[in-house]
């Protein structure tokens, strides 16, 4: 068990008609001016966007908008963004949508209150000193990014991307709202890549091999059983409100902290190499976690096989006899399984992808080098491990 430091300062409101509350939290910020951040078109079709301008007018701040956030979040639209706030005198910028408009906004919010080259903090080649407040109203369950210290960004060069996160405390939202009803317009798609990448973050950080903590690890079995549960209700019935509502706390719960406690801070090579992935080929985050999933778990299970057993026989629900390392597989291959069910990919010709074996040794390097040369926990892995994993995954 390691020392840990547990920092989750943004205020929840969640449940049914929690929009009402808006107003009266953006109020609380103290707000001047917002700026009102959103995606490519649901949150206006759903209607939502007009509930929010009336709760940021009632909150009596001006208002200054920028819509058009596509998934895997650009750096050029950041810096529209910072330039906007700049010229509009933006103190706040408020969120509408899922991880990628969240994440822009964060890039924002740190454009606007530090000097230079926001996509320096994203190489890593400076830390933010500071960043502008912002909030959030949620309209997808996946990325956790409504209570997350994250914010991961594209950047534009040639045809494809660099995709690169920055971790500050500083970013963390200060309230997020939370409606579970306002997930009910989602494509089946993404609503099953959500609760993949919601699963991803506390498995992430499951499989280690550095210390552990029961309670992490009983918070940790109890999230992971109950999204693989409601997503696969949710197959069957989209709209049903207490599944929508399991999943969405879940998200935010599954990457603000809470089921790494304890531990040596989790493995994350499934999620450094599904970031080369989205970056070359634009693919949705959840389902680019699902299709190296298979492959990673298969390269790593041996050397932490105490934890992948424990996953099977907690999570997976095997029974827990036989060998240990048979065990272990067995839940490698009901989660697999589990994927399918919930329509996501188990590897690249799934997810529609075919990388070329130059595109595989780019994507390889590039992931170790932007973790400082090596990635992961339950298995250390180096740039010919992850080109392995990633020859697998096809
Ligand atoms: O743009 P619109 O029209 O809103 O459509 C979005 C988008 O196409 C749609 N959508 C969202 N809410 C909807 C809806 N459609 C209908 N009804 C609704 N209520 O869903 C699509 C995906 O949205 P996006 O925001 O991209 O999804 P997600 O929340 O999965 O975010 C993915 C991004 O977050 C990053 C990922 O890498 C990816 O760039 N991540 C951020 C993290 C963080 N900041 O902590 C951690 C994660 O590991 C992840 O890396
Ligand atoms: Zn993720």
């Amino acid at each position: 068990m390691y020392d840990f430091t547990y920092f989750a300062p943004t205020e929840v409101a969640f449940g049914r008609n929690s929009e009402s509350k808006l107003a009266g939290l953006i109020s609380k910020q103290r707000a001047k001016k917002v700026l009102l951040h959103y995606g490519g078109g649901s949150a206006e079709r759903s209607g939502l966007l007009s509930v929010v301008r009336s709760a940021v007018r009632e909150a009596g701040a001006g208002m200054a908008e920028l819509g058009g956030v596509k998934p895997n979040p650009r750096l050029s639209l950041v810096r529209e963004g910072v330039e906007l706030c700049r010229r509009e005198g933006v103190d706040f910028i408020l969120a509408v949508g899922g991880g990628s408009v969240i994440d822009s906004a964060k890039a924002i919010a740190y454009g606007i209150t530090n000097e230079g080259d926001v996509w320096d903090f994203y190489e890593g080649r400076r830390t933010p000193a500071a960043c502008a407040p912002l909030g959030v109203v949620l309209t997808i369950a996946a990325a956790g990014s409504e209570m997350s210290n994250s914010s991961v960004i594209s950047k534009e060069e040639g045809g494809a991307f660099i995709k690169r996160g920055c971790n500050s405390n500083l970013c963390r939202p200060r309230f997020a709202v939370m409606n579970p009803e306002l997930t009910y317009t989602l494509p089946a798609y993404q609503t099953s890549c959500g609760c993949t990448d919601i699963l991803m973050h506390t498995m992430e950080r499951y499989f280690t091999s550095g210390g552990t903590m029961e309670i992490t690890d009983s918070l940790a079995e109890g999230l992971m059983r109950t999204v693989i549960a409601n997503a696969r209700i949710l197959m069957s019935k989209p709209r049903d409100y207490d599944a929508r509502a399991e999943i969405m706390w879940a998200g935010a719960l599954s990457h603000n902290g809470l089921t790494g406690c304890g531990n040596d801070g989790g493995d994350w090579a499934v999620h450094g190499i599904e970031h080369e992935i989205s970056g070359l080929f634009d693919v949705s985050h959840g389902a680019g976690l699902a299709a190296v999933w298979p492959a990673w778990a298969e390269y790593v299970y041996k050397d932490c096989v105490k934890r992948f057993h424990r996953f099977a026989v907690h999570v997976m629900g095997i029974r827990p006899s036989g060998t240990c390392e048979g065990i272990a597989r067995k839940g490698i291959e009901a989660f697999t399984a589990f994927l399918r069910d919930i329509n996501m990919p188990t590897n690249f010709a799934e997810l529609g992808v075919a990388p070329t074996d130059e595109q595989i040794a780019f994507m390889a390097e590039s992931c170790a080098a932007a973790a400082g040369g090596k990635k992961g926990s339950a298995k250390v892995l180096y740039a010919a491990d992850i080109k392995n994993i990633l020859q697998n995954a096809r």
